[in-house]
């Protein structure tokens, strides 16, 4: 979630202040019901629509049972269980640590299963599940702990990952989400080990697709909601490889009236959009940035930021600029996991739409819903059969001309030394 780790950045202030956003989006509707929570009491009702934390969250529901993308929609109101402490605790045997599926800035993540009860008996049926815990010592966690049940409680689309409920309980805050086999994008991109298998092109679009339509249909919702923390690591993989969308701690409603949100600088060192860092002015448009540069990490199996790369290739997009706008270039930078194999026209034609993504200028980047049509066309282009070359008999090798890609990848990293959050002084409300 959106967190900074208290190891390499300043701990957060707790006033991050929503109402502004909220507020101006809200004029004309009404909010029907309420959800009050500050860092020393919490209430949340079943169909817990605003909230209170030192702003205001707020969701109308006067329009939102008819806002549908394809597939998804502003549900009226959220469905959220309670769970109980020790129903969760029991369901990841005492949080255990052979059940973490990982950490981030929020905490640690749980597998757990949880027994449906019906009456007294024990239902065979238990549902795998993912539990989020909020560390103890995080107090800017309650705030994004708040947003994301606000948000995702209520927003449903195939490409969103579903909150399934939360816990609060004696300090503790916990949040129960359905469970994604695959692990994040970031794991499978950078990760190491014999379980992770490095992503055909295919499965790459595939997962590109499915990620920018969650992020269309965030941006063209009625209530248009910006989602701030776009990275690979938030990307979540079911078992057949379809992308969900996770975290919405850092969510923000955009203005209907306004074209940008004024707001605290946060979210992720090497995604976040050069106009949010430098003014905190905050656009449906930074997301497409942020899309841009995980299509540049897909393309090149390489990290936005590691400081364990020569510097003139720390930061990835700055480095990776030159070679995307030429497809002859750009195959000395892809991903040498691909082995070669990928059709060379698409991988052109990405790259080409990440470099738009990228525009620093915001209003020059496409929509979220011009990239999804792009990236559906250019899926459909499929590697062109290799032809055995007759003057070499030496195995193929996936480099051009000899030459070693221009790539270095980092050994295994503690995720706080390359994924760094930002987090800067407020610069707005
Ligand atoms: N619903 C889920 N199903 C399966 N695994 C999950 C789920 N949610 C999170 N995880 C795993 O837990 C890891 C940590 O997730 P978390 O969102 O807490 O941190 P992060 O995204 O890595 O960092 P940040 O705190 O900056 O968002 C993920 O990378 C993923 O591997
Ligand atoms: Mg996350």
């Amino acid at each position: 979630m959106g967190l900074c780790s208290s190891s390499t950045n300043i701990a957060p202030s707790t006033t991050g202040n929503l109402s502004s956003v909220a507020g101006s989006s809200q004029t004309t509707k009404t909010t029907t019901t309420t959800t009050s929570f500050t860092t020393s009491s919490l209430s949340i009702s079943s169909s817990g629509i605003s909230s209170n934390v030192s702003g205001n969250i707020q969701f109308s529901s006067a329009s939102s049972g008819d806002d549908r993308g394809p597939g998804g929609q502003i549900l009226p109101h959220s469905n959220l269980k309670i769970y109980t402490f020790s129903e969760l605790k029991s369901a990841t045997k005492n949080f255990r640590n052979d059940t973490i599926l990982g950490e981030g800035g929020f905490g640690k993540v749980y597998k757990g299963r949880i027994e449906e009860k019906s009456g007294s008996k024990v239902n065979s049926n238990a549902s795998v599940v993912a539990v989020k815990k909020l560390n103890s010592e995080s107090m800017q966690g309650v705030e994004e702990w708040q947003a994301e049940v606000v948000f995702l409680g209520r927003l449903s689309h195939p490409n969103l990952v579903k909150l399934l409920g939360y816990c609060y309980e004696d300090e503790e805050l916990l949040l129960v989400y359905e469970f994604m086999q695959r692990g994040s994008l970031e794991n499978h991109l950078f990760g190491r080990g014999s379980t992770i298998q490095p992503l055909p092109w295919d499965t790459r679009v595939k997962i590109a697709i499915g990620a920018a339509r969650g992020l269309a249909f965030l941006h063209t919702s009625d209530e248009k909601v910006i989602y701030r923390d776009f990275k690979a690591s938030n990307i979540l993989l079911d078992g057949s490889y379809n992308a969900k969308l996770s975290d919405f701690g850092l969510a923000k409603m955009a203005s209907v009236s306004q074209s940008h949100v004024t707001t605290r600088v946060m979210g992720t060192h090497g995604y976040a959009a050069p106009e949010y860092v430098t003014t905190g002015h905050l656009y449906v448009k930074s997301d497409v940035y942020g899309f841009g540069v995980v299509l540049v990490e897909m393309l090149t199996g390489m990290r936005a930021l590691d400081d364990d790369r020569p510097p003139n290739q720390r930061n990835l997009v700055e480095w990776a600029r030159p070679y995307l706008a030429n497809r002859r270039k750009l195959k000395n930078i892809m991903d040498p996991l691909l082995e070669g194999s990928y059709p060379s026209k698409a991988a052109g034609q990405v790259a080409k739409l990440a470099l738009t993504c990228l525009e620093p200028e915001q209003k020059s980047r496409p929509s979220m819903e011009e990239v999804v049509a792009t990236l559906e066309r250019l899926s459909d282009i499929k590697e062109r059969p290799k032809v055995p070359r007759m003057h070499n008999s030496s195995p193929r090798s996936p480099y051009r001309y000899g030459q070693q890609p221009l790539r270095h990848r980092s050994t295994i990293h503690v995720k706080d030394d390359v994924n760094k959050r930002i987090q800067d002084s407020p610069k707005g409300s």
